[in-house]
């Protein structure tokens, strides 16, 4: 165990660290010098995808989250609708499926009851075809899909989801820079949302370096209870994610809130005792986020902005305690600014004392409903 896990305390600060690896060799071999290579989804994948006039995402937990962040990205690049839904909904309601839907998969182990029995439950609903994006070839999810692209994050071992899931999106914006080509995207912008993807094992290698301050921002969690997270647009799923991994670990109650809902109702449980953590990406919406921003601190909640480098915010705006995250453009920022996050909930959890490899009532792949 010991010498599996070598110089790090636990697996999951381990499988942390091993995202940059983990990412490039998801793209190895899949992402060229001018794009997408053909056929990666498997024999006549690429004639399939381009029939493809509409996508439904099934998962369960973490790779839900990976699924809304395709969302946000398969719409705006390649303009086709997506719905995005966890499992053990979908599988029980009768969900209308349009001509030409695409059925995707989402699962690290291939094994999870719910997402194995929507999966089957689809074949009845008549899709174009299935795709699953999977971390086990000889999985059951991948054996019954028509399309796959394995996630090559290796085995995840930390109950706590962290490798899959950065895999998981790499594996969704090459399907989405595939869907989007298809669908005539101009080619000097996928040229340049590959470059991004490409770059993104180095990207994510830099803000791992940001582990000493988030060690000291993980200080201000201890005694707290409760923590609310924020995020807007593809940072949404972001802030879900980061909200997720905290409650996992450290049994700190955390929500996350696409932060233009905050009016609607999490600003009442705001004060000095709610930390609220933002992810606050360059881009177009980032002063309607500063506003949102100004709102918590009017109530004198304690703000930990995580902000792009790029983005224009001085320390000032952010009040509380910022950190500079050099997120690589606006397509892999889902990806990068995932990291920060999950240092801080196993930071926050190792300060607690808790099991952060096997926290308690979890497990790994839930194989029974
Ligand atoms: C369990 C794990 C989570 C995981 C979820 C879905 O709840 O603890 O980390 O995200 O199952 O698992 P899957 O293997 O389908 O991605």
């Amino acid at each position: 165990d010991a010498v599996e896990r070598g110089e790090y305390r636990h697996y999951m600060q381990k499988e942390i660290f091993e995202q940059p690896r983990a990412v490039a060799d998801t793209l190895e071999s899949r992402l060229g010098p001018h794009g997408v290579l053909p056929n990666i989804f498997g024999v006549g994948g690429d004639e399939l995808l381009a029939k493809v006039r509409g996508v439904h995402i099934i998962a369960c937990g973490t790779s839900y989250h990976a699924g809304l962040v395709a969302k946000y990205w398969i719409e705006e690049f390649a303009r086709l609708p997506v719905a995005v839904e966890v499992a053990s909904e979908y599988r029980y309601r009768e969900a209308v499926v349009p001509e030409g839907t695409l059925f995707v998969a989402i699962s690290q182990s291939g094994e999870t009851a719910d997402t194995l029995a929507a999966m089957r439950e689809s074949r009845r609903r008549g899709y174009l075809g299935t795709l699953a994006i999977c971390n086990v070839p000889e999985s059951s999810v991948v054996r019954e899909a028509d399309l796959k692209l394995m996630t090559r994050a290796g085995p995840e071992i930390g109950v706590a989801s962290t490798k899959a899931f950065t895999t998981q999106l790499a594996a969704l914006a090459l399907l989405c820079l595939q869907l989007a080509r298809q669908r005539g995207l101009d080619d000097g912008r996928y040229a340049e949302l590959c470059a991004q993807l490409q770059a993104l094992p180095q990207t994510i290698g830099r803000a791992l370096a940001l582990e000493p301050q988030i060690v000291e921002l993980a200080a201000h969690f201890i005694p707290r209870h409760h923590a609310l997270f924020l995020g807007r647009g593809a940072q949404f799923p972001v802030a879900l994610e980061g909200s997720l991994k905290l409650k996992e670990i450290s049994y700190i109650h955390a929500e996350a809130y696409p932060a233009g809902e905050l009016k609607h109702g999490p600003l009442a449980l705001v004060d000095e005792d709610m930390p609220v953590v933002a992810v606050a990406p360059n881009g177009p919406l980032l002063d309607k986020l500063k506003s949102n921003l100004q709102e918590v601190r009017a109530r004198g909640g304690e703000l930990i902005v995580f902000a792009d480098s790029a983005a224009p915010m001085d320390g000032n705006a952010a009040r509380g305690h910022l950190l500079r995250i050099d997120a690589g453009g606006e397509f892999i920022a889902p990806a990068v600014f995932t990291v920060p996050l999950q240092l801080l909930a196993y930071h926050v959890a190792v300060l607690r004392g808790t099991d952060v490899d096997q926290p308690r009532n979890l497990a790994k792949s839930v194989t029974v409903e």
